[in-house]
């Protein structure tokens, strides 16, 4: 491959503020590196979301005419989607440091306390998975939300006492895989709240097209639609694709990512046509061929499947209900007609057909 053209933007803008509390977002891991060199920096550089991308820019617009922070956010949505990196666009929009943390990484309230009295005025504060905070950080953080204050408490039993200590005004920006997670309460303190959806194929094709440029590599516009067409409508998923395609163009000693080494590439990492990966096919799979397709309990699949209950949930059945591959009974999952013939299994027959499943 001829040699690589430097990076159209080599230096990826500073890292955010690690609180402390968990690791910084650019870790030393250099695809992770890339990963964050890659996002957008900026609500105009962010391709898809449209209407909220837009609502955003009125919100932040705002903020920053009156001089006051942004209204606490909460954005939901799939793994790799772009949580992550809306929040640190919006500190950057707002012209503010951003601090990242998590809510398993909140342990007690004194950690809390800790990550709020740093925070400068109009400062984001960051809390990933903010669904996992423990009920008594969470109860902290109430106050801290709505007046900007909190109460230390020092000493212990009957010696304890509570000081009232005012905080500078921050946004929080809160990120959850689903907002069904949140307590009432907490999601009722956010006064933006975002869902992000799946990105459109075309939508992909920008960003492939985008990161291709950053990275500094040609890709064919044919390459980069079919890397955007396996990626299941997930920007992450995208432009780890396209870096795979990237390696096998280089080692081919090829001038561009062409359709046909896309092709090998995704074939190569277990990738199909519809853009199922391994993980996908394995749960289809062990539904149609343990439990007749179905109906079967959550908890009973993520056993089969020895995973986490939450990553079926989280990251594979939004894709594969999205793709009328899987269906949600009241009785449990179900794989669909569509789910058979996309795996080239045949179905069960009516008459074999166990009770409730879609081939009754
Ligand atoms: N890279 C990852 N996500 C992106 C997005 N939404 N827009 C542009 N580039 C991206």
């Amino acid at each position: 491959m001829a040699p690589r053209k430097k990076p159209a933007s080599p230096s990826p803008s500073p890292a955010p503020v690690d609180s402390g509390v968990t690791a910084a977002v650019v870790t030393s891991d250099d695809d992770a590196g890339l990963d964050y060199a890659l996002r957008p920096k900026t609500l105009d550089e962010y391709i898809g979301q449209d209407d909220e991308r837009e609502n955003l820019k009125v919100f932040v617009a705002a903020a920053r005419k009156r001089n006051r922070p942004l209204d606490h956010v909460l954005i939901s949505g799939p793994p790799g989607l772009g949580k992550t990196t809306l929040a640190m666009i919006l500190a950057h929009e707002l012209g503010v440091q951003a601090h990242t943390t998590s809510g398993p990484a909140i342990e007690h309230k004194g950690a809390l306390a800790g990550m709020l009295t740093r925070l400068e005025a109009r400062d984001v504060l960051f809390i990933d998975e903010i669904h996992r905070l423990t009920p008594i950080v969470e109860e902290n953080l109430y106050p801290a939300m709505e007046d900007f204050k909190i109460d230390l408490v020092t000493g212990d039993g009957a010696h304890a006492s509570s000081i009232p200590l005012n905080l500078n005004p921050f946004t929080l920006v809160g990120a959850t895989t689903r907002t069904g997670l949140l307590t009432g309460p907490l999601q009722s303190r956010f006064g933006i709240i975002m869902r992000l959806d799946f990105y459109t194929a075309e939508q992909l094709c920008l960003i492939v097209r985008r990161s291709a440029r950053l990275l500094g590599t040609a890709i064919a516009p044919e390459a980069a639609m079919e890397i955007a067409r396996r990626a299941r409508g997930t920007p992450r998923i995208a432009n780890r694709l396209l870096r795979r395609a990237w390696d096998f163009a280089e080692v081919a000693d090829l001038p561009e990512i062409d359709l046909a080494t896309a092709r090998k590439a995704l074939n190569r990492m277990g990738v199909d046509h519809r853009g199922l990966d391994e993980m996908d096919r394995r749960l289809l799979r062990i539904l149609m061929d343990f439990y007749d397709g179905g109906p079967t309990g959550i908890e009973t699949l993520a056993a089969a499947m020895a995973e986490p209950r939450d990553t079926l949930e989280d990251v594979h059945e939004p894709f594969l209900l999205r793709e009328g591959l899987l269906a949600r009974t009241p009785r449990g999952r179900v794989a669909t007609r569509r789910a058979y013939e996309h795996l080239g299994v045949e179905p069960p027959t009516a008459a074999g057909a166990p009770q409730g499943t879609l081939f009754e």
